[in-house]
């Protein structure tokens, strides 16, 4: 797991190493055997660096070794000739994924080219982002080492928080912004919610995802980097606009980018969060898993920390989990700990091919999600532009029929009417935000096509007959098999037209594409 040191940090640790490499750099020889911390600056200008850990061993010519990773260690190979180093790190094919869940991503091969100066690896990689520098040094073992796992509270049931009576509604930065999402962009999205109307269809919360920490101040209270100048003035900016804003932390020492964790600080990170007016967190497992046993009993008292911290301060705090569905916390333990919502998957990204796999896998789980507690296939890709329009709306439609949080993942500012229309669609939110609060299921599937159904208050059903297949097909429904006997009336939601339905009907489905329907 890469780690992150703040700026204020780095510099002392490079004055140090400026003074013992003055004295003695013929100690350093060329020896490259042993651990090394690699600093890289992270490229979004915040003035954080993220961390890596090798272990490097030098045979005459040939370098061999691994980058430290958690539970396992990414291999490397290279060569050391006439001062040069070159290696590159050989990641391993992912195992299969767990039934129902999309497959694990192959990671790429990052290949290193550098030198070794004065006991110090000044090393270039390159990518998508152009050349990279980062700079090594030597550490011992136990400094690539993650910090002790922290005693955990006894497990009990928390009194719920009264939060989230229909499932969250906003926007959330990762999916577009990732590392980039600064402060600016924050009141720009704040700005556009209300603008494009999506604040008036629902949309509450604008939340921060990772990469807004810094490190902690001498007493210990998290702080922001250089994106992020003053958190609280720009959570009354969002409030001021009639919005909720949320933010991102893990419960181990690093998040998943590698930023400040709230590993040993979690009262005082949620009392940080109210001071802040903070409405909503995430909270991320990563490093945690380094450090803790990845299972329900202690992921249950992982997460019941952080959600005892939070109702101590006796702010509203939407309490967002997420550990990617590993351990299950739909089965009861994600609402013990206060869990407003859980992750049931891996990340989502803007792909028809991840999309599908995610949303069609979500079968079996939706006796689960009630008021107050919701599934959570991830994030909207709507508007991203890699999808087309057919396959947001597939994306659209599943999750409202999920009573999934509507949380877009997009760019508000520079939305087309086509976006829009998309997300603020009253009769689509209306389905997710059904105060009966039942997630929908699958009916069945014939091949590439998959009929769903949600129940509704008004005792109607939200229907979605979904196409698979990249080429349209035509599916003829049979209304008795999803529980419609006689003449029904049925709303064909995206194309907003009423239909009269005796018995079955046949609907041409475009590629990848749905019908909705609200029947009664
Ligand atoms: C994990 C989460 C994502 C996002 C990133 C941020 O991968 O699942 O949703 O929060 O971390 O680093």
């Amino acid at each position: 797991m890469n780690r992150l040191l703040s700026s204020s940090r780095v510099i002392l640790v490079a004055a140090f190493a400026v003074s013992i490499c003055g004295l003695g750099s013929a100690v350093h020889a060329q020896d490259l055997n042993g651990y090394w911390e690699v600093r890289t600056p992270n490229q979004n200008g915040d003035g954080t660096f993220r961390q890596t850990f090798f272990h490097i061993e030098q045979n005459g010519e040939t370098i061999s070794g691994a980058l430290i990773r958690r539970p396992n260690g990414i291999p490397i190979n290279g060569t050391f000739k006439d001062g040069s180093l070159h290696f590159v790190t050989v990641p391993p094919t992912p195992p299969p994924p767990p039934p129902g869940q999309p497959p694990r991503r192959q990671m790429p091969a990052i290949t290193y080219d550098g030198t070794l100066d004065g006991g110090k690896l000044m090393l270039t990689t390159r990518g998508r982002m152009g050349e990279i520098h980062s700079v090594g040094e030597k550490v011992t073992k136990e400094a690539t080492e993650p910090p002790a796992a922290l005693p955990l509270p006894v497990l009990k049931d928390l009194p719920d928080n009264g939060l989230a009576k229909t499932p969250p509604m906003g926007w959330n930065s990762w999916n577009k912004f990732a590392g980039r999402v600064d402060d600016a962009a924050v009141r720009g999205m704040a700005d556009a919610m209300v603008s494009s109307g999506m604040r008036d269809a629902g949309y509450v919360y604008i939340n921060i995802d990772d990469t807004w920490e810094l490190g902690r101040d001498a007493n210990g209270n998290v702080t922001s980097n250089k994106k992020f100048p003053d958190m609280k003035a720009l959570a009354d900016y969002v409030h001021s606009k009639g919005l909720k804003i949320g933010i991102y932390s893990s419960p181990g020492p690093k998040t998943c980018a590698g930023y400040e964790g709230s590993y040993d600080h979690v009262v005082q990170d949620a009392k940080t969060y109210a001071a802040w007016g903070i409405d909503y967190l995430k909270y991320d497992l990563c490093s945690a898993l380094e450090i803790y046993k990845d299972d329900a009993p202690t992921l249950q008292a992982i997460y019941q920390e952080m959600g005892e911290a939070l109702e101590a301060t006796h702010r509203p705090i939407i309490y967002s989990l997420c550990e990617y569905g590993r351990a299950q916390p739909w089965t009861g333990w994600g609402e013990k700990t206060t869990g407003n919502l859980w992750r049931t998957t891996g990340d989502i990204s803007d792909r028809w091919e991840s999309m599908d796999r995610i949303g069609f896998s979500q079968i079996k789980i939706a006796s689960y999600a009630k008021s107050g507690h919701w599934n959570d296939p991830d994030m909207l890709e709507i508007g991203n532009g890699g999808m087309t329009a057919d396959e947001y709306r597939t994306h659209m439609s599943l999750w409202v029929i999920l009573a999934a949080p509507l949380l877009a993942g997009n760019d508000l500012s520079t939305m087309t009417p086509e976006t829009i229309a998309m997300l603020t669609n009253r009769d689509v939110i209306a389905i997710d935000q059904d105060r009966l609060g039942r997630q929908g299921d699958r009916v069945y599937a014939e091949g590439p096509i998959e009929v769903w159904a949600k129940p509704l208050a008004d005792g109607s059903k939200a229907i979605g007959i979904f196409n698979r297949h990249p080429r349209p097909m035509a599916e003829t429904v049979d209304f008795g098999r999803l529980g419609f006997h006689g003449t029904v009336h049925a709303r064909d939601i995206w194309d907003a037209k009423d239909l009269t339905i005796s018995g079955s009907q046949t609907f041409t489905i475009p590629g990848h594409g749905v019908v909705l329907l609200r029947v009664k």
